[in-house]
């Protein structure tokens, strides 16, 4: 495929968005073709499926139930956004992609690395990111500076010990699968985060 595929990946209220915001910038002003798109979600159906799953009614979802709503909004996501996007030589950042699953679903909820990898190779049509960042920053900073303005959805209002086991997750996945991430330090300023993130990009 002739475009670019990166993903971001990290806690709750790592920075993320803010950052997606500054690369698309950076990448446009380039004169490159570029989406921004998210998950779950992107796509009219992946944004419906989105609702159910961070509705905070839905106390009662089964993990497994939620583990495959995450996977059918990604498939619905790759078929119609990410992969046609890709072909046509864009780039495609895109805020969260199968890591984020292995991590919250496999190993947070428990539901196993290898399982979830299984529902989810399912879904992708075969595609993986060109390059993975993660937003390291240590769940409790992250959160505290995301809810501090509304009052969170379902997986954002999680205990603080389900926030641990993601932030611990990623770490394991990591150590796992050294090569599918690129690990920026998101304690350090706005711009210093951006500039990190450029200068790994320029290596690819
Ligand atoms: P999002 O709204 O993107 O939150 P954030 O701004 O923190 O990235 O994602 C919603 C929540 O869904 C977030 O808590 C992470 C969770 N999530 C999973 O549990 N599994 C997944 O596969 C994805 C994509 C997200």
């Amino acid at each position: 495929m002739k475009g670019l595929f990166i993903t971001i990946e990290g806690p709750d209220g790592a920075g993320k968005s803010t950052q997606i915001r500054l690369l698309k910038e950076y990448f446009k002003n380039q004169g490159k073709d570029i989406i921004v798109t998210r998950e779950p979600g992107g796509t009219d159906i992946s944004e419906k499926i989105r609702d159910i799953i961070l509705d905070n009614d839905n106390i009662t979802m089964a993990d497994t139930t939620e583990a495959l709503l995450y996977a059918a909004s990604r498939a619905q996501h790759v078929h119609e956004k990410i992969i046609p996007a890709l072909k046509e030589g864009k780039i495609v950042i895109c805020d969260r992609f199968v890591h984020s699953s292995l991590v919250y679903q496999g190993i947070a909820r428990g539901l196993g690395i290898e399982e979830v990898r299984y529902i989810n190779d399912f879904a992708i049509e075969g595609i993986k990111p060109d390059v993975t960042l993660f937003f390291d920053i240590y769940p409790e900073i992250a959160l505290k500076r995301k809810t501090k303005n509304n009052k969170g959805d379902r997986l954002e209002n999680e205990k603080a010990d389900f926030h641990q086991r993601v932030y611990e997750g990623y770490k394991k996945l990591i150590d796992k699968y050294p090569d599918e991430f690129n690990v920026i330090d998101a304690t350090k300023s706005i711009d210093e985060i951006h500039k990190d993130i450029v200068k790994i990009l320029s290596t690819i």
